[in-house]
């Protein structure tokens, strides 16, 4: 097998989701495009790949598509769940025959529950009428009133409007009537209370205590009870598909929705966070559109289908097996040592992304919450620090260099701007017996249309990712002893150099993080502690030059 030893140096504009990807959400999803020009430069067909940290399942869906082996893992069930749900063939025919039993079993009682008139039919409703005209797409609340709904009709009409008296008598009821139509109903929904983190800091101060709470009386009913229907449906494989429709309606149907301006944005915050107006969505809709995007996304993949053949273990990918989903921490893999041909993955950021804290909010109603021991995150209420995390990957990088055939790589993104967070990653893998080679640092711009979400602002992410090819190395060299004095004017050297040409604090992070992370992997077997203190002085000379009108700086302020 011919191996490519030159770094992958192309920069290729990083492409949006593709339908099979808008499926479900996961945090931190990366380019697809990135990814399947990683998978060809550095693999060929029938090699097997390994991730470690597979997210949201770019990395298996791309070397599934380009008919590469991958063997792919996860702590977070949520993460696994989806990755899984991206590459199980589906019989969309079937699929959407049961998407239709169901629509007649229950969109009626469902869409019942947001009845309303169309000020254009000018036709009220009758409140106990077994038909509406008219229904709510979504009402927006705050403390406790209705501000205005948007209404759509069977005659075609939509818009806005202040709510009516029966919109407003119809919440009450339902919320009056909650405790009964559940029983009646014989509907369950998750109880589970909402655990310490801090990440759910921000809603447990303000008395939200169970993840129920995060939803309003009559979209908990509305969830349940398509949780009670899509268990009644006998095909497993499709009441998979549905729960997976069910759980991407999630991130819409809390109270964490909201409006931005015109545009409705459902939970896509690093946080829980209920703003003082927030958004009750309709339920059906939104499961109606999740379904049609299951529907387009397996749609678009259909040709993973004639060779999806899943392993349970190692040595059936060596035989017709073409895939393994593992959910688990990756520091204990099941495979034998020097058995994958590279590793290809995008680690966690520190404490930029919580995944388990904010997998919770859809594991309840899946599986339950989830074990965050060996999760490798920074996290106070976890007890974790820098160095936990950095100890958790340490541990993973191991396992891959273990599992890694020799003269092979390990090829990661990662995405932060914080050189003291890109030190303790670039350490662990390191010290796990790994080398960054000659070229091996390369800077991807991010998708455009994404620079601007949210996040990116709030925490001032290095918008676009780094990648890093490294080198499996057979023997691990010793520690070596740094002259921190002479290590701190070589950062100063590269710092003053950028400094006047720079014009935003991307641009100057950009260029000295392209000459001194390379340093960083060299000076990474320098004793414990060493690293990060020089990555926290490079941090601290960086900051020290201010630019006006930074994008960073005016998000934070933004987002205060
Ligand atoms: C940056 S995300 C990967 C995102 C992925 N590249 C994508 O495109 O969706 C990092 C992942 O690492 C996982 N993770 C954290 N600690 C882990 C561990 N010890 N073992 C396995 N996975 C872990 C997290 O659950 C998270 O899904
Ligand atoms: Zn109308």
């Amino acid at each position: 097998m011919s191996k490519s030893k030159n770094p992958f140096s192309k920069t290729i504009e990083a492409k949006q989701h593709t339908p099979v990807y808008k499926m479900h959400r996961y945090f931190a999803r990366r380019p697809h495009n990135v990814f399947s020009e990683l998978i060809k430069h550095y693999t060929q067909e029938g090699d097997i790949i390994l991730d470690p940290f597979c997210g949201g399942g770019v990395t298996v869906v791309e070397g599934l598509l380009l008919n590469r082996k991958v063997i792919c893992v996860d702590i977070n069930p949520l993460a696994t769940f989806v990755t899984e749900m991206e590459i199980l063939p589906l019989d969309i025919d079937e699929f959407k025959r049961e998407f239709d039993s169901l629509k007649q079993r229950v969109q009626s009682t469902i869409s019942y529950l947001y009845r309303t008139a169309c000020p254009e039919c000018l036709v009220s409703p009758s409140l106990h009428g077994l038909a509406s005209e008219a229904f709510l797409d979504w009402v927006e609340w705050e403390d406790g009133q209705i501000l205005k709904c948007r209404y759509k009709c069977l005659e075609g009409h939509s818009g806005e409007k202040e709510p009516d008296n029966n919109d407003i008598i119809l919440a009450q009821e339902i919320e009056n009537r909650f405790e009964e139509i559940v029983a009646r109903e014989n509907l369950s929904f998750p109880k589970q209370s909402i655990p310490d983190g801090d990440k759910t800091d921000s809603i447990l101060r303000k008395g939200y205590d169970y993840f129920w709470q995060l939803f309003t009386k009559r979209n908990l009913i509305a969830l349940s009870t398509l949780v009670k229907e899509i268990r009644k449906v006998d095909n497993p494989q499709i009441q998979k598909f549905l729960l997976f429709a069910l759980s991407g309606t999630l991130k819409w149907s809390s109270k964490q929705s909201h409006l931005r301006g015109d545009v409705v944005e459902g939970w896509a915050m690093h946080a829980y966070w209920i703003y003082p107006r927030n958004l009750e969505i309709n339920v059906w809709e939104t499961f109606a559109k999740r379904c049609k995007a299951i529907i387009a996304g397996k749609g678009s993949v259909k040709s993973l289908n004639n060779h999806y053949k899943r392993a349970s273990l190692f040595d059936e990918t060596l035989k017709d097996a073409n895939v393994m989903v593992l959910n688990q921490s990756s520091d204990n893999l099941p495979l034998p040592d020097k058995s994958v041909d590279v590793v290809i993955t995008d680690p966690p950021y520190g404490g930029n992304v919580n995944y388990g804290e904010l997998a919770d909010y859809w594991l309840v109603w899946l599986d339950g919450v989830m074990d965050k021991t060996r999760e490798a995150v920074i996290n106070s209420t976890q007890g974790k620090d820098l160095k936990d995390y950095e100890e958790i990957l340490l541990s993973v990088f191991r396992e891959c260099h273990r599992v890694l055939k020799d003269d092979s790589h390990l090829v990661a993104t990662f995405n932060s701007k914080d050189l003291v967070i890109i030190s303790s990653f670039v350490k662990a893998v390191v010290r796990a017996g790994f080398r960054l080679i000659d070229g091996g640092l390369l800077y991807q711009p991010p998708i455009k249309a994404y620079v601007t979400t949210v996040h990116a602002k709030e925490v001032g992410a290095f918008t676009g990712d780094f990648i890093f090819t490294f080198y499996k190395e057979t023997e691990r060299d010793k520690l070596i002893e740094m002259d921190a004095e002479q290590c701190k004017v070589m950062v100063d050297e590269i710092i003053d150099k950028h400094s006047e040409k720079a014009k935003t604090e991307i641009q100057f992070r950009h260029w000295v993080y392209e000459e001194i992370i390379p340093l960083l992997a060299e000076w990474a077997k320098s004793p414990d502690g060493w690293l990060t203190e020089i990555a926290r002085y490079a941090e601290s000379q960086i900051k020290k030059r201010k630019f006006e009108n930074l994008h960073f700086e005016h998000a934070r302020s933004v987002a205060r």
